[in-house]
């Protein structure tokens, strides 16, 4: 069975991480199918909205570390950068529900969303510095939009998890339900948009996003800049290996 699983129905393409061995983490092969099908999303008339969701007790742990250590990505036309641009710039309705942890790209890919659905076990976090990383998503722009500048540090420089209700009063989630609704409540949302027009929908999207979508995407290419080289970097390695050796990092010489 594959990692993504892509089902369209009634005007909704719901995108299914699959992956729950590994928790939901993301590999450059998943990337590359998220980015695939939000291109065939765009250009189908059969597709009105979106939906992306994990099952009740995973979101996603992020990108994959083994992925990412053997097979760094190396330039903006590598899978996990098709993604963000794609997602960033999406042009229909993106519905999403979070249960469980959503760490680092699956807290990210959040801010990309339009409506999104907690489960009240939804455990968000970005722990870049602690891989030895910077942000990625443009997160380094739009998390001190939206959390304020202090919480903001508190998410990024310490890389502090927030859970549901901390997520609801900043304003990343729409509404926090129990986790084994909130896939068929993220549908029933996800089919209401995709009934409404979508020519309106897509032009109400483009004013509301207008203004800051130039200024996401150079910040995306910014950090995505600074995230393949610091990739290669002693922090990133040091971060990587003690997961792999399952031991805590350290970086008390770097
Ligand atoms: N990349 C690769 N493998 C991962 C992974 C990741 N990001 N996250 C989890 N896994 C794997 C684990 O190595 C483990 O594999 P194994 O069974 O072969 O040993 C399996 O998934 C289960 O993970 P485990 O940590 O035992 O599950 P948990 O329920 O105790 O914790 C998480 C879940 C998500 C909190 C925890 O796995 C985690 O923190 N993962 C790393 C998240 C991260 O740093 N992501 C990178 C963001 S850029």
């Amino acid at each position: 069975m594959s990692d993504i699983l892509v089902h369209t129905e009634a005007g909704v393409m719901t995108l299914t991480f699959n992956r729950l061995d590994k928790k939901n983490s993301i590999t450059g092969e998943m990337y590359g199918v998220l980015a695939d099908a939000l291109a065939t999303a765009e250009q189908s008339s059969e597709v009105r909205a979106v939906l992306i969701q994990g099952d009740a007790t995973i979101f996603s742990a992020g990108n994959d570390i083994g992925d990412f250590l053997n097979k760094p990505p190396s330039s903006g036309e590598s899978s996990v950068f098709r993604f963000l641009r794609g997602i960033a710039s999406f042009p229909k309705p993106i519905v999403a529900a979070v249960c469980g942890p959503a760490v680092g790209i699956g807290t990210t890919l959040l801010f990309h969303c339009d409506l999104v659905y907690a489960g009240d076990n939804a455990a968000f976090s970005m722990p870049f510095v602690n891989l030895g990383l910077c942000p990625e998503a443009a997160s380094s722009l739009l998390v001190p939009q939206m959390f304020g500048y202090h919480r903001a540090a508190e998410a990024l420089l310490l890389g502090e998890p927030f859970m549901a209700e901390a997520a609801l009063e900043v304003g990343l989630v729409n509404r926090v339900v129990p986790p084994t609704e909130a896939n068929g409540i993220a549908q029933a949302q996800a089919r209401k948009l995709a009934a409404k027009p979508l020519s309106v929908l897509i032009e109400i999207k483009r004013l509301m996003k207008k203004s800051q979508l130039p200024q996401l995407l150079e910040r995306m290419g910014e950090e995505g800049e600074s995230f393949a080289r610091m990739l290669r970097e002693p922090a990133a390695r040091e971060a990587f290996t003690a997961f792999m050796e399952k031991r805590r990092p350290d970086f008390s010489k770097l």
